[in-house]
């Protein structure tokens, strides 16, 4: 196949990437908007490199024509979780939406691979919409928590240097790290509670130290700088302290000067002072 044909063919794949990296950060954000935990940690896709196209194209005995019926990672998305439950909530996330239609699901994280590979994959027939018309492509998205990626990365860097072949002792300890990331997602899973807590309140102090310089700034406008200077000096004082309590109270109370400072600045026109 010419390169030209290659780009044509994997455009729409491109696409179809590209739309869904856009569509789960969304779904992230929207979590996060409501102030609720995110099943959804990060996300990353791609679209597989002609090389290795033809390779697994060889290693199949898949004809150049077949490449888009019989492999079904050309588009590929990964989603990271933090914790193992937040992967079946994921692949629930995917079961409800409109635009993803799954036709293929494999758990290998209740059934990990001999490899001692996890992660729960599922093939979607996904619609992207192109100069000719509506194209229905399949993606692989591939859901795992952050510690079984990070075996999956360090496994499949070890299988590439060693062609395959793994030594018998690198074989076992990647066994024996496999048996690791199990103990490691459910230990935090164990503490998930505690975790998601700290998370919250992270957020929360972000968003009040934001609402809190903002408020800050817009005091600059109307009110004396010795008066905001003061301001400004009790609120580094309380931040200090860390407590997020006061740090509320302190916002809530700083709300209340702006709206002062706001109504007396309205317009006097139906006051009727004279
Ligand atoms: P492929 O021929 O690779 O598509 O296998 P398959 O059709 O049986 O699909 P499977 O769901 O087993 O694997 C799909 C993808 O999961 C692979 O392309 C890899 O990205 C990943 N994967 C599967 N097994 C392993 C493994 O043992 N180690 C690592 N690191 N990744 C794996
Ligand atoms: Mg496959």
């Amino acid at each position: 196949m010419e390169t030209r044909m290659w780009s044509e063919l994997l455009e729409p794949y491109h696409q179809a990437v590209d739309e869904l990296l856009v569509k789960f950060k969304h779904v992230r954000e929207e979590y996060n908007q409501r102030g609720e935990y995110s099943p959804i940690e990060s996300v990353i896709g791609r679209v597989k490199r002609i090389s290795s196209i033809l390779e697994k194209a060889q290693k199949k005995g898949i004809a150049l024509d077949d490449i888009e019926d019989k492999i079904e990672d050309l588009a590929g998305v990964r989603i990271i979780c933090q914790f193992t439950d937040d992967i079946y909530a994921v692949r629930d996330i995917i079961k409800n939406r409109s635009d993803c239609e799954i036709v293929e699901e494999k758990d290998y994280v209740t059934h990990s691979k001999k490899s001692g590979y996890r992660s729960y994959h599922v093939i979607i027939n996904y619609n992207v919409e192109t100069e000719l018309g509506t194209k229905t492509l399949k993606v692989e998205i591939q859901i795992r928590t952050l510690a079984m990626d990070f075996w999956a990365t360090i496994e499949h860097s070890l299988q590439y240097k060693y062609k395959g072949k793994l030594p018998a002792n690198v074989s076992q300890r990647l066994n024996n790290s496999a048996q690791a990331i199990v103990s490691l997602d459910e230990e935090m899973s164990a503490i998930r509670d505690e975790i998601v807590d700290a998370q919250n309140s992270f957020k929360i102090k972000a968003r009040i130290v934001s609402e809190i310089l903002n408020n800050i700034q817009n005091l600059y406008r109307v009110a004396n700088d010795r008066e905001v200077t003061k301001i400004q000096d009790e609120f580094y004082e309380i931040y200090e302290r860390g407590d997020l309590d006061t740090l509320e109270k302190f916002d809530r109370e700083l709300d209340h000067i702006v709206e002062g400072y706001h109504s007396q600045s309205l317009p006097a026109f139906d006051l009727g002072d004279d």
